[in-house]
């Protein structure tokens, strides 16, 4: 192939492009919300658990799988896949690696143009005086596009679009652009987490008022690090402590691997996943939770944080809690937590871009430039749906198919043909060979039997989720020979709308049942939106394949 592969710049570069990319929305957005719906500190010993046995061996897998492909001039994970084990089939499970990439920037990138809308309004004063409805209510219209936030008609089109050009932009530049804003915006993320957890530390009861007498800051704190040891048994516990750890550390999404695929053959690989994978953590674990948690529960209070927790409370919430610290602060607290959202996000989504790059280019000779152009323009149609569809749950739905359950489907098969296909001797010889430290033994026993047992088991609980989630009484059921009762949220109830059909069953107003209806119309569009790329892709690996075999080479 005539078209010069790109390469990492430097070893800090590499680390916190690495480090970017697993650093995202998540953090501080999912991270908090998982944290207090599972019970707070309740959750933080699962959670590290699932670190330790999936999140480092499947880091391990990824690195070593990205850098064996780069070998032999691969950088997708289609013939990453293709070259490490034989059979004709296998390199279609690679085909996730470049899917879940476009479907999550498609909705991911919305958040991102959020943050850079909420700059933009921290700025311009667009929340000075506003009460905490007002702040809630600005973000209702502004994620519906019938309705205008300041004059602005279809805002959150266009600051998506914007944020869709500038993604564009940097990918054009290839690995070295990308590498050039994780090392300016990660510094500055950190900084501006920093500030803020200050403020989050030092609150204590200043924010408590008439309406709010028990405000305290400390609450959130203690909340979430008392450990609570009696959730070691709950499995619900386990499932969202390990959704949220794939989905932080960027694993089973294929962009790890891109990103490994660039390092020299005979450069470490353990250290670096080490590295990227704690600075990931420290920024969750420790940033993550002292800023949304304690401040919010420092205003409003413990129990209004834990009924009112979800996604968009950083964007209904926080702009009004800036206003608690008087004019000036509010401005400097809302650019370091909008701005720090963005950093965190753009690191992200410019990793999601290079899978399909890199492909483009192994495959087709297709330059950046081509590559990030095609990329920006197939997330502009799949994206927006989700922006202007919003309301109908689009964005919901991708995050469902992509966020969550591909994520899953892919880390349990790559684990599976890393272990004992391609062969644990043969990759753990990858994992550490060039290693600038010692890779502990246990994690050879770890990464052939323990990761991909518990991730066949978080794939099949996600398929047969029980209802209620209520693990232990279904189990009962069971042995007592009473059945098993699917969760609406199970993969198996999902696929059928049972949930909306449930609300349809129970709804008497006409009006309320045929918005239930044009939902499922829309959730049916979204589908076949994500179906019809994941086709488009399995047919360009075919075309892919069929082209290497007229060069000779194809290896089956
Ligand atoms: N790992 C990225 C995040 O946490 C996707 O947002």
């Amino acid at each position: 192939m005539s078209v010069k592969v790109d390469s990492w710049g430097s070893r800090v570069g590499l680390i916190l492009a690495m480090a970017g990319n697993a650093v995202g929305l998540g953090n501080f957005l999912r991270f908090p919300v998982q944290a207090v719906e599972n019970g707070g500190g309740a959750f933080i010993i699962p959670y590290l658990v699932c670190f330790l046995v999936m999140g480092i061996p499947l880091l391990f897998i990824e690195w070593s799988s990205g850098r064996y492909g780069g070998k032999f001039g691969n950088h997708s994970t289609p013939y990453i896949l293709d070259s490490m084990v034989k059979g004709r089939l296998l390199k279609y499970i690679g085909v996730f690696g470049i899917f879940t990439n476009i479907a999550i920037a498609a909705y991911y990138c919305y958040i991102e143009s959020w943050t850079m809308s909420y700059v933009y309004h921290t700025l311009m004063g667009t929340f000075d005086g506003m009460s905490q409805a007002n702040v809630a209510g600005f973000f209702d219209s502004y994620t519906d596009i019938s309705k205008s936030t300041t004059g602005l008609p279809y805002e959150a089109v266009i600051f998506y679009i914007i944020c869709l050009l500038l993604n564009t932009f940097i990918l054009s530049k290839g690995i070295k652009g990308i590498e050039k804003v994780a090392k300016v915006g990660m510094p500055l993320l950190i900084l501006f987490g920093v500030v803020l957890a200050v403020r989050g530390l030092t609150l204590g009861t200043s924010g408590a008022s008439d309406i709010f007498p028990d405000a305290n800051a400390w609450d959130g704190l203690n909340f979430l690090w008392t450990p609570q040891y009696d959730s070691i048994l709950d499995l619900k516990v386990w499932m969202a402590a390990a959704g949220q750890i794939f989905f932080t550390l960027s694993v089973g999404m294929g962009t790890i691997h891109c990103y490994a695929a660039y390092i020299d053959s005979k450069d470490d690989i353990a250290l670096n996943a080490v590295s990227a994978g704690f600075m990931n953590e420290f920024v969750e674990v420790v940033l993550g939770s002292l800023i949304v948690i304690p401040i919010a529960a420092g205003y409003l209070g413990l129990d209004w944080v834990i009924e009112n927790a979800g996604f968009g409370m950083a964007f209904q919430t926080m702009p009004y809690l800036f206003q608690q610290w008087g004019p000036t602060l509010a401005v400097v607290a809302g650019v370091c937590w909008f701005g720090l959202l963005f950093f965190a996000g753009i690191t992200s989504s410019l990793a999601m871009g290079t899978p399909w790059m890199g492909f483009m280019r192994d495959e087709f000779g297709w330059s950046k430039n081509k590559g990030a152009w095609s990329f920006g323009a197939m997330i502009l149609i799949l994206g927006l749906p989700t922006v202007i569809f919003f309301k109908e749950g689009v964005f919901d739905e991708y995050d469902y198919w992509a966020g969550t359950v591909s994520l899953v489907v892919f880390a349990m098969l790559e684990t599976i043909l890393f272990s004992w296909v391609f062969g644990m001797d043969k990759g753990w010889r990858e994992i550490t060979s060039g290693s600038d430290i010692k890779v502990p033994n246990i994690y050879k026993f770890i990464i052939k039997f323990i990761t991909p047992v518990l991730l066949i088991i978080i794939f099949l609980g996600s398929v047969f989720k029980p209802l209620g989630n209520d693990w232990s009484g279904n189990i009962s059921s069971l042995v007592a020979g009473n059945g098993w009762v699917l969760d609406n949220g199970s993969i198996i109830k999902m696929v059928m709308h049972a949930g909306i059909r449930d609300q349809i069953a129970l709804a008497t107003d006409p009006v309320v049942i045929e918005q239930l209806q044009d939902k499922i119309l829309y959730l049916n569009l979204a589908r076949l939106l994500l179906l019809a790329l994941f086709m488009f892709i399995s047919s360009l690996v075919y075309f892919a394949f069929l082209k290497r075999r007229r060069e000779g080479r194809a290896t089956l």
